[in-house]
Parts: C-alpha cells; structure tokens; sequence
C-alpha cells in the first residue's frame, strides 16, 4: 500500500518514520529536522510557519517517502554568513585563521542565561572532541570563568596570551581574569570596553579551534556591536524566554543581527518551564514562543530548558562541565544539525 503523509502529522513522526523525508523539508526551508518546534508541530503548521505552499510540500514528502523523486524543491540559497565562507566544521580545511568557526551567543537582556548557553554548546562541541574555545565578551559582567569554575591569570608567551583551560580543556578568557579581585568592577566607557573584545580575539593564543563562542553582554549597544562587526562572526545562537516576545527586546535582538547581515543559525528557549513533583510542566513564564521566534528568523529552535536547579547549582559550584539532562543532549544534536544545515545551504 502507498504510504500517505498528510497535514496533520507531526513532523518528528514524518521525519522519524520515513527518514528520507528529511531531505524534503530542508529543500523546501524548514529546519525542522533540527528544530524543537517539530517535537508537536504539524506538517501544516511547519508550512504555515515557513509561509510555504502546503499542497507542494505534501506532494514532495509523499512522492519522496513512496520512493520518487520530489518535484519542487527550490535550488539551494546562499547564506549570508558573516565572513563569507561558509560554517564549515562539518568539511575539511580550515578558514586560513586557526578558528574554524566564530559563533557569537547574543540575547536582548541579561539573565537570560546567555552564558548558560554558551557554556552548554561549548562543553557538548568538546564532548564530541572537537577543540573549543570560549571569549567572554561580557566584559563589565563577565560569568563563564566562573561558570567553569576557572582561576589564575593568563600569562603570555611568544603567540600571545595564554588562555586558561576548564577541566575539560575548553580554552576560556574572560575580564575577571585580569583583574586583582575578581569583585573589583570594570568602569570603563564604550571604546575601552570594545578595545579589550577586540584584544581577547586578536591577542590571545588560541590555536586551532573548531570553534571559538563569544558570551555577549545583554543588549544591542557597543560590546555586540563590536563583534557583529569586528570579528569574523559565522552565526548567532539567541537566547530568550517565554515573556521575553511581549517585551519586544529579542525583536530587536533579531533584527540587529539582520542589520548587520548576521546569520541566525539557532534559538534557545530558556526557563521555558519548570517540572513539577507530579511530572507536568508549569509554563511560569507563559507558553512557548518558540514558534513565532522560528518564523522570525527562519532557525532552528535548538531546545527549550527546563528552570533547572542543578543548573544554578553547577554554575555557581563553577562545575558547569558536570552537567547532564536530556534538553542538554537535545541542545548538541540540534546544534550539530542546524551547523549541517546551514553549510548544506551555504
Ligand atoms: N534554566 C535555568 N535553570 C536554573 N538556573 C538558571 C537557568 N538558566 C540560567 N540560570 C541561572 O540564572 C543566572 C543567569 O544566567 P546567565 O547565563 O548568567 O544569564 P545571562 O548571561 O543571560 O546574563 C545564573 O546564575 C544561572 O545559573
Ligand atoms: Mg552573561
């Protein structure tokens, strides 16, 4: 009997049971075989989301999962990468520099858990042996060191300064790094602010590095700028919450990177919701946004975390590195794909 896909199946149901089917949804621009929202979304909502003719995506699914070969998927589009080359972690060959990739971790306002997120991308890349580094671009309120429970200063040989390593061996440098107490504040103005960013990229040893994140301070001033447009930035992680749509901020946060022809490759949904003893999820923040953010930026939705205590409690422990859940496993696959998926479209 022919199979028959129809609207109102889930996409992880499609994708999980005809998995050729995977290469239909990218060909006509869903990331959603690396995108929470297809965990519960329908093939009729992908589409809506995506602003997609329905009728033609079915069509390509159905002939495709009954072995034929689809009709309309449109040619693959450039992405508009920030140093023009594409991600390239998945091929072979390096960017010249000794960083294969730069992805900068932005939100629109603080304690959001920007760093939290940085800090998990960063241990799931190393986890799968890939060689990683992390600049804290957060200069006035740095917390990575912290996250990973690094101290010391760096010293300097002839490449340059030496970054310090987590436990792991994540190459990490941060501003509490260089200063006598690590509760002494940074009152520096714009300038000095952006001058040091521009130091901790250009300055430091980093080596070979698949990736190197830089942990961004809340907001669309100085400091982001100064990344967007100084450092040869490949994509953009961003960080929100449920409530953080109404407010409006990572609108801006969104449309900043677009100003500044930044690529969005992934969003992170964080205190999405916090289980309670009996097991259902109480979404405190209000429902999800994870969708509308999806048809804003055409990304992937990497995870939705959990209001974890264990992750207050890493963080502040600075064993960060400790960490296990399944939203954090969900993180580094989707992660990994959306990286797949941004090369194929490059
Ligand atoms: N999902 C979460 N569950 C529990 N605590 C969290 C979670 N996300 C972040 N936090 C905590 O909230 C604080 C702010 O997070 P952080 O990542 O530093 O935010 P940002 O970098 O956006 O300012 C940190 O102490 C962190 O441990
Ligand atoms: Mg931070």
């Amino acid at each position: 009997m022919a199979v028959e896909i129809t609207a109102d199946m889930v996409i992880h149901d499609v994708v999980s049971k005809y998995p050729q089917t995977v290469k239909v949804f990218q060909g006509h621009g869903l990331p959603c075989t690396a995108c929470q929202v297809g965990a519960r979304e329908s093939v009729a909502g992908g589409a809506r989301t995506h602003r997609l003719a329905l009728e033609q995506l079915l069509n390509d699914l159905n002939r495709v999962a009954n072995g034929q070969e689809a009709e309309g998927i449109k040619p693959a589009v450039k992405a508009p990468v920030g140093r023009g080359i594409p991600l390239n972690v998945m091929s072979q060959g390096g960017s010249g520099t000794g960083i294969r990739n730069i992805v900068a971790i932005m939100s629109g306002k603080g304690g959001v858990g920007k760093s939290l997120v940085t800090g998990l991308i960063a241990i799931a890349l190393q986890r799968q042996g890939l060689k990683v580094g992390i600049l804290d671009g957060d200069i006035t309120g740095p917390s990575i060191a912290k996250e990973f429970g690094v101290r010391g200063v760096p010293t300097k040989s002839e490449g340059g300064i030496d970054a310090l390593r987590s436990v792991g061996g994540i190459k990490i440098v941060s501003m509490n790094m260089f200063l006598p107490d690590a509760t002494d504040p940074v009152v520096w103005r714009g300038p000095m602010i952006s001058s040091a960013i521009k130091q901790f990229y250009s300055d430091v040893d980093w080596g070979k590095l698949d990736f190197l994140l830089v942990d961004l301070p809340p907001g669309t001033s100085d400091e982001a700028m100064t990344v967007m447009q100084s450092l040869p930035v490949d994509g953009v992680v961003i960080v929100s919450s449920p409530q953080m749509l109404a407010t409006e901020i990572v609108v801006k946060c969104i449309k900043m990177v677009q100003t500044m022809k930044g690529k969005v490759i992934g969003l992170v949904e964080n205190m999405a919701y916090l289980t309670m003893p009996d097991g259902s999820r109480n979404e405190i923040f209000g429902p999800s946004n994870g969708a509308e953010l999806v048809a804003m930026t055409g990304a992937p939705l990497l995870t939705q975390l959990a209001i974890d205590p264990e992750i207050a409690m890493l963080c502040d422990a600075g064993k960060l590195e400790d960490y296990n859940s399944d939203e954090f496993d969900t993180l580094a696959s989707n992660f990994t794909k959306s990286l797949k998926l941004a090369a194929a479209r490059a």
